[in-house]
């Protein structure tokens, strides 16, 4: 229990690795503030997270005596994360850690030169920019 009585925001928390950070977390005491897309983006040509997969996170961390607040933000909103930070601090008292997973895969099959510049685009705003806006969310500024 290293993280008991600490609170961690984690971004893409719908499945996969930022699914497995959060069972991790609980596991480890913390609470937990889970944003994910839960939904699909327009250019991404795969499936993203979805709501239920989101609250089947929500459910395995409470399984594991965790306080879960979860949520449907798109890390391309910097107000929608300042909103959602708020939240977990309003409810928690504090943020400690933020896991900054939300991603979409690079273009698939295409090397550097082939992808387009709306692909470029879109996976620098989700991948770095994203990243940057849940920190800058976080950080209070
Ligand atoms: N799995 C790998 O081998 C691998 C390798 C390199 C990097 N990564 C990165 O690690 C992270 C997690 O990978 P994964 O395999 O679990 O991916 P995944 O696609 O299974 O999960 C990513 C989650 O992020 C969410 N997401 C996507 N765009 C979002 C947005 N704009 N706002 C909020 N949430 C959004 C999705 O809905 C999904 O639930 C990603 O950033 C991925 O790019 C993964």
């Amino acid at each position: 229990m290293r993280l008991a009585g600490k609170t961690a925001i984690i971004t893409g928390a719908a499945r996969g690795i930022g699914r497995s950070c959060a069972v991790a977390f609980a596991e480890q005491g913390a609470d937990l503030a889970l944003l994910d897309i839960a939904d699909d983006v327009p250019g991404v040509p795969y499936p993203l997270g979805t709501a239920g997969q989101l609250a089947h996170t929500a459910e395995l961390c409470r399984a594991r005596g965790a306080a879960v607040l979860a949520g449907q933000v798109d890390v391309r909103e910097l107000g929608a994360l300042q909103h959602a930070v708020g939240a977990a601090r309003a409810r928690f008292g504090r943020v400690d850690v933020l896991v900054n997973n939300a991603g979409i895969a690079a273009p698939s099959g295409k090397t550097a030169h082939d992808i387009t510049e709306d692909e470029w685009q879109l996976m620098i705003d989700v991948d770095l920019s994203g990243a940057w806006r849940a920190t800058k969310a976080v950080g209070g500024s």
